[in-house]
């Protein structure tokens, strides 16, 4: 099936991504938050995203000014209702995504696909909150950020999801220049399961006082030849969002590597959540 229109749910650092990428590859996209100042902002980043790539000569100018063009912003949920596509890149929480979804359900037509950006929680958990015939077109479309620049999706089947659904998926990521792997519907899926731990172990490492954090990071990136260190990368993500997909993995495998950090339940508790709010295992000038 042809995709041109999509509602994306979330502007926030994954969803205003997406909905950029999609712009950019000749879609019509609807950037939904229920707070309209929200969806407005995520707008605003999507066009200094096109604005850097202009001045970096990636883009054209004109290229630039139809993809922002192409972006709505809405806080109306009722808007899905001419979607093929529904992206949602909301928090990671199985409960506000279940709650999202099934709205959606309701209202969006009954082509349009289901996409969940969810970075850790199980495709058919999620695909339970939306009704049986939906079910075959619910499948797991997995981002990486920054969305714009980095070329890999997961995906990730869910039981009922249909080899019509993965097509239309695969063909879309192959328009938007990005590459596919395929993951088991298990927590975290691939690439969450094998950094988590990674970012964890760099952690305790901090808390034990091995290594200061300047340190642990220039380890990963001179040693490593990684482009950020762990707890850079960390404070990238946001680490309530590394908070969140610990615990899917905690509760769903119970092994040590998976357990949540003290550092990083403090830091969160005290609403340090790294570059976005200027501060977590480093601090970020505004
Ligand atoms: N949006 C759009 N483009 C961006 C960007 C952003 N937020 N940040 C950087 N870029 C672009 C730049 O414009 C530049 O493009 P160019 O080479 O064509 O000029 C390119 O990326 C490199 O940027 P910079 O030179 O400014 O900076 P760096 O060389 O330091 O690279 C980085 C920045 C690409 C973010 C690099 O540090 C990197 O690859 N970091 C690791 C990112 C990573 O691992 N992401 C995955 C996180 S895990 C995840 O998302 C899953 C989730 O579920 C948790």
């Amino acid at each position: 099936m042809s995709i041109e229109q999509v509602f994306v749910a979330g502007a926030g650092l994954m969803g205003h991504g997406i909905a950029q990428v999609l712009a950019t590859s000749g879609r019509r996209v609807v950037l939904y938050e229920p707070e309209h100042a929200r969806a407005t902002a995520g707008r605003e980043r999507i066009a200094a995203s096109l604005a850097r790539a202009v001045a970096k000569g990636r883009l054209d100018e004109e290229a630039a000014g139809q993809a922002i063009e192409r972006v709505a912003t809405t806080d109306e949920i009722a808007a899905v209702g001419t979607a093929d596509l529904v992206v949602e890149a909301v928090f990671e929480d199985v409960d506000v995504k279940s709650g999202l979804w099934r709205q959606l359900d309701r209202l969006a037509p009954p082509r349009a696909i289901f996409a969940t950006n969810t970075s850790s929680i199980s495709i058919d958990r999620l695909a339970a909150a939306v009704s049986e015939e939906r079910q075959g077109r619910f499948v797991g479309m997995h981002f990486f950020s920054p969305v714009p620049v980095m070329p890999l999706i997961e995906l990730i089947r869910g039981s009922a999801t249909s080899e019509e659904t993965e097509a239309a998926i695969r063909d879309l990521a192959t328009d938007l220049k990005k590459q596919v792997i395929v993951s088991a519907d298990r927590p975290g899926f691939i690439v969450n399961r094998t950094l988590m731990p990674f970012l964890a172990e760099a952690m305790r490492a901090y808390e034990q006082g091995v290594g200061t954090a300047d340190d642990i990071d220039t380890g990963a990136k001179v040693g490593l030849n990684h482009p950020m260190g762990p707890l850079e990368l960390a404070d990238f993500i946001g680490l309530d969002v590394c908070l969140g997909i610990m615990r899917v993995l905690w509760d769903g495998f119970g092994q040590e590597q998976f357990r949540p950090p003290r550092a990083l339940e403090e830091l969160v508790a005290a609403g340090h959540l790294g570059q976005k709010t200027g501060r977590g295992f480093h601090t970020y000038p505004r």
